[in-house]
């Protein structure tokens, strides 16, 4: 069936339940009765336990506070949501969004966090067609080799949050690095960006060290760190392994000698905890805690009043997943089936996003400026603009 026979047949089917409610109605003397379209469902495939439980949550609060903003409702829909926790856990990924897909019958798949369990979700939203939002998950194939027409991202690709940090550690002058991260897709992937960024530009990578997703266990490694005597470091860690991370290094002794830097994750939802050992440091992604954007003081004042938190990237990945989902619907009127009119509704919009305004690339990734960040206090205070309308390469896709 075609898109817009789809779209025929559902307001044919609406007009009947309409008129048959209404000859019951008559028939019985009961009130004149309005049929309703059902709500719409929206799985969301999140880690609400682990070390990436805060992450999941933000972006659950976010997309909910957009909801709660249009009134309950996405393009006129009601929500009916399907909460699941992945756990980070990639080997559980298939069956999640399978049971969701396939079992629970949702309208719109939005998740995850981690590469990995994104990796099992795009390969059901290829397979089912069902329309996904990625808030987080920055696996360069979602939106590269793998790309489709139904699966959009509302936040970055990994090689995306680094690709600007080479060039911000070689103004700085540090001619030598040292790597350390998990080992898994988004920490390799990460490494990649960072490696040709930083490579290009005359920096030298003199260690690599790694460790499996989600040990916390440091120490061995900083002792590397220390005897390979690298200018600086780089890093990825997200979530409560960045807080051990940052704490550990500080208290390792390497921070003053050995100046820590990463992608933004390193420090974002983070800062209260990790307290005077993140003081300082420098991170490139694609938001900031003190931007002059109106929208993000709006943003941070209504988060801050439902949540009694500040808010972080996570969030505002979350709230623009629920914005893209809803500036969709309102072109085909709340008809989820209608998937191209979505599609292209959401391909041609400027989102007007927390972090500044952004357009989605010919891939379904956002095309967004990277800034260049340093903590001051319990803020990623804003520096500079990294990165001016940063558009990942999409390497492999073959869409658009
Ligand atoms: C990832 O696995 O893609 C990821 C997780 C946390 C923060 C950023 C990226």
């Amino acid at each position: 069936m075609t898109d817009s026979n789809v779209q025929v047949s559902r307001r044919r089917f609406l007009k009947t339940a309409a008129g048959g409610a209404a000859v019951a109605a008559g028939a019985l003397h009961a009130p004149f009765i309005i049929a309703q379209p059902a709500k719409l469902k929206i799985g969301l495939m999140l880690p609400y336990t682990g070390t990436f439980a805060a992450l999941g949550t933000a972006i659950t609060n976010a997309f909910k506070l957009y909801v709660a903003e249009k009134g309950g409702k996405l393009g006129g829909r009601e929500l009916e949501y399907v909460v699941l926790d992945d756990e980070s856990d990639p080997a559980k990924a298939v069956d999640n969004a399978g049971r969701l897909v396939n079992r629970d019958k949702v309208d719109v798949l939005v998740g995850t966090v981690h590469s990995g369990v994104q990796m099992g979700m795009v390969k059901v939203s290829r397979e089912s067609g069902v329309l996904s939002i990625i808030p987080n998950a920055g696996a360069g194939a979602a939106t590269g080799q793998l790309c489709a027409p139904n699966i959009f991202r509302s936040s970055f690709t990994n090689w995306q949050t680094i690709h600007a940090l080479g060039k911000v550690m070689m103004e700085k002058g540090h001619k030598t690095a040292a790597w350390i991260s998990w080992k898994y897709a988004a920490g390799q992937e990460m490494f990649e960006g960072f490696k040709e960024g930083y490579e290009k530009l005359g920096g030298k990578i003199v260690k690599e060290l790694w460790l499996p997703f989600p040990n916390v266990e440091f120490q061995a490694l900083l002792t590397e760190v220390a005897a390979a005597r690298p200018s600086a470091t780089a890093c990825f860690f997200a979530g409560g392994g960045a807080v051990k991370f940052v704490k550990d290094y500080d208290a390792a002794g390497l921070k003053k000698n050995i100046p820590l830097y990463g992608n933004g994750f390193l420090t974002d939802g983070t800062l209260q905890a990790q307290g005077a050992s993140a003081q300082g440091i420098y991170t490139t992604l694609h938001y900031a805690d003190s931007l002059e954007i109106a929208k993000d003081k709006d943003f941070r004042l209504n988060y801050a009043k439902a949540y009694k938190l500040q808010p972080d990237v996570y969030a505002v990945q979350g709230y623009d997943a629920a914005q893209i989902l809803d500036l969709g619907l309102r072109a085909v009127k709340g008809d989820v089936k209608s998937q191209k009119g979505i599609i292209a509704a959401i391909e041609k919009a400027t989102v007007d996003s927390p972090r500044g305004k952004w357009r989605m690339s010919k891939a379904h990734n956002p095309i967004q400026d990277s800034y260049l960040r340093q903590v001051v206090g319990e803020q990623n205070k804003f520096v500079s603009v990294a990165w001016k309308a940063l558009a990942d390469p999409a390497r492999g896709c073959k869409m658009g």
